[in-house]
């Protein structure tokens, strides 16, 4: 029997595969980042029908910086759309939006739009849906142990005030629960730099399905799968 809090609040996508859906049809990957698009906004209300809580969603790692400039850009100029015309829609649905990634490596008209969005919906109460931009989970370890490294010559904290809580604080996810459920598309089994401390006790979820065909049947076949799941935390048996 699962337990309270095993229920379902959280659910973290890896969005993987929108380069090769486009190379399958001879088209440019822009194309594919662009269909893959249209696919978060379908994934989008499909997770909020289901009353989960958090959405987080992986949309541009910090080691996304190292592809060419053209496809850097043209992701970029996607993000500005998106932030100007589908995000204000999720805004009027209700939807708390929260970005989580190193900002200062973004362009400065991204950010303040990032920053208009955040404060806009900060009150809402439907979904949170969390974008991960220019995100990397080994930079946001070393940011928050740095900030812990500051507090305690500042002599704010002691080390043995250090736990997990305190930590988990210190990340871009602060008051955001631990995803339930990973789901990664594409084919790839690998994790890429995304929430490896949250992830410590998700359960994980591949599909060979690429993003831009990733679809609502899907998603919720996963979590029709998730329920059938015990997640033990080290112990014997559920209780
Ligand atoms: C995921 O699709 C989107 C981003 C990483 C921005 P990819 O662009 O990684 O597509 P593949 O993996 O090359 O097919
Ligand atoms: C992970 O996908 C990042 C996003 C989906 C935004 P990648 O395509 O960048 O990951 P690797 O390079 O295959 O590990
Ligand atoms: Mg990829």
């Amino acid at each position: 029997m699962s337990k309270e809090t095993d229920k379902l609040k959280h659910i973290a996508i890896i969005m993987d595969g929108n380069g090769r859906w486009a190379k399958k049809r001879g088209l440019p990957r822009t194309v594919g980042h662009k269909k893959g698009a249209e696919t978060v906004k379908e994934i989008c209300k499909a997770a909020e029908k289901t009353g989960l809580e958090y959405l987080t969603l992986y949309a541009f790692s910090t080691e996304n910086w190292k592809r060419s400039q053209e496809e850097v850009d043209s992701l970029m100029d996607l993000l500005r759309q998106y932030l100007q015309s589908d995000l204000k829609e999720l805004q009027d649905r209700g939807v708390k939006i929260r970005f989580i990634g190193e900002r200062s490596m973004l362009p400065a008209d991204i950010v303040e739009k990032m920053e208009n969005l955040e404060a806009a919906t900060k009150d809402n109460e439907k979904m949170t849906l969390c974008i991960a931009l220019s995100y990397g989970s080994r930079q946001e370890i070393l940011h928050a142990a740095r900030r812990l490294s500051e507090l305690a010559v500042r002599g704010d904290i002691a080390p043995s005030d250090i736990d997990e809580k305190l930590f988990s604080d210190m990340l871009y996810t602060k008051d955001i629960p631990d995803p339930d459920i990973l789901i990664r598309t594409s084919g790839e089994q690998r994790i890429s730099n995304y929430l490896l401390w949250q992830l410590a006790y998700t359960e994980f979820f591949f599909t060979e399905t690429l993003w831009p065909d990733f679809n609502e049947k899907q998603l919720l076949e996963i979590i029709d799968s998730y329920k059938t799941r015990e997640r033990r935390y080290g112990k014997i048996e559920a209780e």
